[in-house]
């Protein structure tokens, strides 16, 4: 299926963030390269995204053309993934991964409060802040893989749409920590002369969140539409 299949005549600008991720594969880079929202505020139109940011709309634009024109014609947006195929790609890229990460962010993060324990610029509270993302991302997934995800593989009915309103509002708390993650840590910029255990827990911090991001995305803005409809 090729892109002109789902992407409107309308400049870049004119799209929401959200629409623009789900359809041109590749778009997520330039968005987290210029600091741009695409997972929970991504229901914004570009021009204004980049507005609310200080980002620059037409050198965003020319990035997001070039990637249009370079596009593959096998290349499959997120848009055309077929609601089974998109639940399992979430469950296996992002659900394992998370669980995967954060135990060892939990760790190294232990490991840097107990060693730096005075230096000034030790992001105090992290441990414990990972572990709360940790428990509230948890319980989240557990209901969507208990309850919402069978429910959308087996029908489109607008029995989803409540439950579909709750995750939202939980990927909303899930933004939430990332800001004050990225708070606590300087945007996971680690101090000069930084240790390489310090070095590392940013790196995979960064890591984290990026991979979170993509993943709300996938959720609201490509899998949840598709039942907000039928709602
Ligand atoms: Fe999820
Ligand atoms: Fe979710």
């Amino acid at each position: 299926m090729s892109l002109t299949d789902h992407a409107p005549a309308i400049a870049f600008r004119g799209r929401t963030v959200g629409e623009i991720a789900a359809t041109l594969p590749g778009a997520t880079a330039v968005f987290r390269r210029h600091r741009l929202d695409f997972c929970c505020g991504g229901d914004v139109p570009l021009a204004e995204a980049a507005a609310r940011r200080g980002a620059p709309l037409d050198e965003i634009e020319a990035a997001l053309d070039e990637i249009e024109a370079g596009l593959e014609p096998d290349e499959v947006p997120a848009a055309a993934i077929e609601t089974g195929a998109l639940i399992d790609h979430i469950l296996v890229c992002y659900h394992e991964a998370h669980r995967r990460d954060l135990p060892e962010l939990i760790l190294l993060s232990q490991k840097v409060e107990r060693v730096h324990a005075g230096n000034p610029a030790l992001p105090v509270g992290l441990t414990d802040l990972l572990r709360e993302t940790a428990g509230l991302l948890e319980m989240h997934m557990k209901k969507e893989e208990l309850i919402l995800f069978p429910a959308m593989r087996r029908s489109t009915s607008a029995m989803v749409a409540q439950p579909v309103r709750v995750m939202r509002e939980e990927h909303d708390d899930h933004g939430e920590q990332i800001r004050r993650l990225e708070a606590l840590t300087g945007g996971f910029t680690p101090p000069p002369g930084a240790c390489r255990s310090w070095t590392a827990l940013y790196l995979g911090l960064g890591h984290f969140v990026a991979e979170l991001m993509d993943h709300i995305h996938l959720e609201n803005n490509v899998l949840f539409p598709r039942f907000d409809a039928e709602g």
